[in-house]
């Protein structure tokens, strides 16, 4: 069977032309069954590298490798009809040359199926990606907070406040002039991520950057409620369902204890009923 999408799926012209028109809807997956429930109401989905911390439990996502982004991205693929599949170049698989970036961008869609790639950085990411698009593999850039940059940053703040702006918004402009598609804004002040949406022609998808980007994204875990633990002040979460798990769990638990679960008609009898 083929990990690929049929054709039908959105493609990076069409997610293009959508630049100022009804906001694009994204979020993250990680699996067949979720991208499969998130693919009806999305028009991109998303194969983040935050699968590291999200499924894999690891602090950051310095620590996820090509063979993890294949592996979710191929099972992400599968549950996809409609929605564009972008896949997160993982931390070290791209800064170093545009060679090496193109090398392993062309693996990850080749083996995943997937009609793009992102990759974190501004001014100095925009040699490679123009030579990747140039060459065939669609980018979605990503400025602002880029978590792969985390030790460099100093913590997951918000970037482009006061004199930081005019960095933020060249960064963004690069990456348009090498030919990126779209752009996430992560954790960018509201009124700048506005004020790049208005510059450039590509849309921009923001995460924490206000509502007047082109399109939103959300790690789908984060919106679902499925952790307690750290919430993000830029999630809303529309549903609990880690609370939810929970308490199911906690019932499942009773019941076997009390020997109430399970019950007769989840066994089976010796000989089948005629
Ligand atoms: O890895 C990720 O989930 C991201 C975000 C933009 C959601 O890059």
């Amino acid at each position: 069977m083929s990990v690929f999408a049929p054709l039908r799926s959105l493609l990076p012209p069409e997610i293009r032309v959508r630049k100022g028109g009804t906001p694009l809807v994204a979020l993250t997956a990680y699996t067949t069954p979720v991208a499969r429930l998130v693919d009806p109401y999305c028009d991109i989905v998303l194969v983040g590298d935050s699968v590291g911390m999200v499924l894999h439990g690891m602090p950051t996502t310095l620590g996820v490798t090509m063979e993890m982004m294949i592996l979710h991205g191929r099972a992400v693929v599968r549950g996809l009809s409609k929605a564009m599949a972008v896949i997160d170049m993982p931390f070290g698989s791209y800064e170093e040359s545009s060679q090496r970036a193109y090398r392993n961008a062309a693996r990850m869609m080749a083996e995943t199926g997937a009609s793009a790639v992102k990759l974190e950085g501004g001014v100095h990411m925009a040699e490679t990606i123009s030579f990747l698009v140039a060459r065939g593999i669609p980018v979605m850039a990503h400025v602002g907070l880029t978590p792969q940059s985390i030790n460099t940053l100093g913590g997951y703040k918000v970037v482009g406040r006061g004199g930081e702006a005019d960095r933020v918004m060249a960064d963004a402009k690069a990456c348009e002039a090498a030919g990126a598609f779209s752009i996430v804004l992560e954790k960018v002040p509201v009124d700048l991520a506005a004020e790049i949406t208005r510059t450039l022609m590509i849309p921009t998808i923001g995460i924490g950057a206000g509502v007047d980007c082109d399109g939103q994204v959300l790690v789908v875990d984060d919106m679902l409620g499925l952790f307690s633990d750290f919430q993000p002040k830029f999630v809303k979460r529309y549903a609990e369902l880690g609370r939810l798990a929970d308490e199911a769990i906690a019932s499942y638990a009773a019941e076997v204890r009390t020997r109430t679960f399970p019950a007769a008609e989840h066994g089976f009898a010796d000989k089948v009923k005629s």
